[in-house]
């Protein structure tokens, strides 16, 4: 517990240690803009990299938590003050700075090579109307390795059964891959325990299974749940439905024109009928990354829950639910290099422990009459039917993979990326982006002076440059901006400086017409 300051909570400087014990690989964090920034990807062989800002998102935040239930009215309500910003990142990119980026292989990413990178992933070599793939729709969905389609094969050759239920040979392996990767899972995101980790199809059956099971049975008439302005539709309408059902009502969180949430306005929502909190730690439409940190902080001193939607940053940075106290997180596989229809949510134990069923069935039973069924614990009470066993394979094998290049080093490759990104848009006559928030991962969206949404987005199709042109399902953020959509080209850690480069070419092609 640190509380050097009259807010109870820590220093910039006790931030700036906390990451350096965290991440000691992010190096010193830099104050302001620094003045030499190493650049985010190095040639193959030499020193990790370091990131130039303070990624706060992902840093351990240690505070008092008070001694309540946390589904109750705000208690003590500490009053809270914001400081705890990124300290900034470097307007121009080292990409650019250094010129130097002619081959993929000039480049490695967590001492593997970018070219050996792009080669595990074998949908990256496909042609799309004769010209070279460029996949910069990330943010909808990733593409796959080589290992995570290998595994799903390997599970289907020699593993299919279905899981915890046989007395034989295939059986046993199928539930051993089954409850390994509910285990890698955990290790990823810094779980306590693989029974922490409840499978589900993506993030959007999490965010319902929180709502329904655990947050609706707290609701009454004029309860509030807070949400913010960045939120995609996942993270909308499930809390939406029940706030139907219970005559609970729906605050949003503001944001700035940069489009980060305005941390005091967020704060001041919290009142006697506040319930829970959820949302995104990384913007799908903007890329904004949150202060979930803070906000979980905040929360927690009001007493409230707070569930984490970690669609779009679980693939982009670290993740340590426990460092960041969420009591729910929640992500999908396929926004992780994994396959469709396999996801995961987090809960602390004692939520899931309070929460109800979800959906009824075999394997969450652990006794049935006709008169009372009782119900497995945490996490196979909520998981009713056969679940996606191959696939949870595969989503292990993405997690594998990711590890064995680290998270700190695809976030620090994705911030060149994206910095050198942010720069050549820029260059682009009458190119606005979206999101201009200092902290921020993978989302380059803009809109073009003069041109229709489609317009872009098919002319880049036709340069074989994939990226997604409409409301992204984020309607609500757009709105705040005036717009009913916007352009966009969204990272992973296997996109190129060329690539960037054959984005800005297509757009300025499309400018001189
Ligand atoms: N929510 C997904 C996106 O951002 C599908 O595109």
């Amino acid at each position: 517990m640190i509380t050097n300051n009259s807010y109870g909570l820590p220093s910039a400087e006790q931030i700036a240690a906390l990451a350096q014990a965290c991440f000691p690989e992010f190096g010193a964090p830099a104050s302001g803009v620094p003045t030499a920034v190493p650049p985010g990807a190095v040639p193959v062989g030499e020193a990790p990299v370091l990131l130039p800002y303070i990624d706060i998102a992902s840093v351990a935040l240690p505070y008092a938590a008070p001694a309540k239930e946390y589904t109750g009215a705000a208690a003590s309500g500490a009053a809270y003050k914001p400081h705890l910003v990124p300290t900034g990142v470097p307007a121009v990119s080292n990409i650019a700075a250094a010129h130097s980026y002619s081959s993929a292989q000039n480049y490695a990413v967590g001492g593997k090579s970018l070219a050996a990178i792009r080669a595990d992933f074998p949908i990256l070599s496909e042609k799309v109307g004769g010209r070279d793939l460029v996949w910069l729709d990330n943010a909808a969905t990733t593409q796959k390795p080589q290992a995570v389609i290998d595994r799903l094969n390997f599970f289907y050759a020699h593993e299919n059964s279905n899981v915890h239920r046989g007395a034989h040979e295939l059986a046993e392996r199928s539930t051993n891959a089954y409850e390994d990767a509910r285990g890698k899972v955990a290790r990823f995101i810094g779980a306590p325990s693989a029974d922490n980790i409840v499978f589900v199809r993506g993030t959007t059956e999490g965010i319902n299974l929180a709502a329904q099971a655990y947050v609706k049975q707290f609701l009454k008439p004029g309860d509030e749940i807070i949400l913010t302005m960045l939120e995609h539709h996942a993270n909308i309408v499930p809390w939406q439905i029940i706030a139907e059902e219970t005559g609970a009502v729906i605050r949003a969180a503001p944001i700035d024109q940069t489009g980060q949430i305005i941390l005091g306005e967020y704060e001041r929502l919290f009142n006697s009928r506040t319930r829970f909190v959820a949302a995104a730690q990384v913007s799908n439409a903007l890329g904004t990354i949150a202060p979930v940190a803070e906000m979980i902080q905040i929360a927690h001193a009001h007493g409230i829950r707070f569930l984490i939607d970690g669609a779009q940053s679980v693939s982009h940075m670290p993740v340590n639910v426990a460092a960041l106290d969420a009591d729910f997180f929640v992500f999908s596989g396929h926004k992780i290099f994994a396959p469709t229809g396999i996801g995961a949510l987090y809960g602390k134990a004692d939520v899931l422990e309070k929460a109800k069923v979800y959906q009824g069935g075999g394997n969450m039973i652990s006794d049935v009459t006709f008169e009372k069924t009782v119900y497995q614990k945490a996490p196979e009470k909520f998981e009713a039917g056969t679940g996606n066993i191959a696939d949870a394979a595969g989503l292990g094998a993405a997690l594998d993979y990711l590890s064995a290049i680290g998270m700190t080093n695809i976030a620090a490759w994705e911030h060149e990326l994206l910095q050198y990104g942010i720069a050549e848009l820029g260059k682009i006559p009458g190119l606005r982006l979206l999101g201009t928030a200092p902290a921020k991962a993978s989302v380059l969206s803009f809109v073009l002076e003069g041109y229709g949404l489609e317009e872009v987005g098919k002319h880049l199709s036709s340069k074989g440059i994939a990226v997604r042109a409409g409301h992204h399902c984020a309607q609500p953020v757009h709105r705040f901006f005036g717009l009913e959509g916007s352009v966009r080209p969204s990272l992973a850690f296997y996109n190129t400086p060329e690539e960037i480069d054959k984005l800005t070419a297509a757009l300025r092609e499309l400018v001189r017409r």
